[in-house]
């Protein structure tokens, strides 16, 4: 949950990671060590999205956020951009309906204006018909970075500035979160990145000041729930002090 919650409050510091985000690398490995096209490893990462997100609601987990597609991500070959677009939006096509059924809240984060039109339709349909379910928020960060998320808020919040509605002196820590891209979301309790890289790839910056990280070596189309499980014991029981001295 968010850091503001953790001074003078309550917290307990054996809990489950309640929001849990994903950097879902290592698919291109996959496939090549296989001797297979990049886009199969990238079909095989969106299977494993499926069996993750479904086991969530059991393991305690409320809020999933997943890394699909970086603002540097464009480098990559047309080719490959265009498949993942594609595997993308047959994803939400897809599982629209399933997740619905079951209960997910689906969300996008990441600077939407950069994608096919239809691609952003379908994005906003799936938004408004899951905008009522509560079992799992499911949260896809696609055309997303970190500074480009904090710089698009930077420019929101100068522009109240400069209209009058906003002082100056009134931004602080709330008015930034409510600015990005997250506003609704709590911060994530944990971040996950698969295929051994121990960096965040500008991930959710602003919002994992306090998350707690677990690198793994499995590449992403590995990733088993038996892992996930298994992760969320070894952080369940680390202790958590957001800056203050433990009870
Ligand atoms: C993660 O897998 C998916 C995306 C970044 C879209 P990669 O495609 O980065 O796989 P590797 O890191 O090259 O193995
Ligand atoms: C991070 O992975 C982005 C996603 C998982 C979508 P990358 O593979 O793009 O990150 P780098 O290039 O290794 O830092
Ligand atoms: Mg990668």
């Amino acid at each position: 949950m968010a850091a503001e919650d953790a001074p003078g409050s309550q917290f307990p510091s054996r809990r489950t990671a309640e929001h849990v985000a994903i950097i879902m690398d290592g698919n291109g490995r996959w496939a090549t060590q296989r001797g297979w096209p990049r886009l199969v490893g990238h079909r095989r990462g969106a299977e494993r999205v499926k069996q993750i997100v479904r086991a969530c609601p059991d393991l305690g987990i409320r809020w999933i956020t997943i890394y699909a597609f970086s603002t540097e991500n464009w480098k990559r070959s047309t080719e490959e951009v265009l498949g993942l677009m594609g595997i993308f939006a047959r994803y939400i096509e897809r599982e629209a309906d399933r997740l619905s059924a079951e209960g997910v809240r689906m969300r996008f984060i990441g600077d939407r204006t950069r994608l096919d039109v239809k691609l952003q339709r379908l994005m906003a349909g799936i938004e408004a018909r899951t905008s009522a379910n509560t079992r799992l928020n499911l949260t896809v960060a696609i055309n997303y970075g970190g500074r480009d998320e904090i710089t698009r808020a930077a420019q929101r919040i100068a522009a109240q500035v400069a209209g009058g509605t906003l002082q100056a002196a009134e931004v602080d820590g709330e008015v930034m979160a409510r600015a990005l891209d997250t506003a609704d979301l709590p911060d994530p309790d944990l971040v996950i990145r698969t295929s051994g890289e121990t960096r965040i790839s500008n991930f959710l910056l602003w919002q994992s000041a306090y998350a707690e990280y677990e690198f793994t070596q499995t590449l992403w189309p590995d990733f088993t729930i038996e892992e996930l499980a298994s992760i969320l014991d070894r952080v369940a029981v680390r202790d958590r002090r957001f800056g203050a001295v433990s009870a």
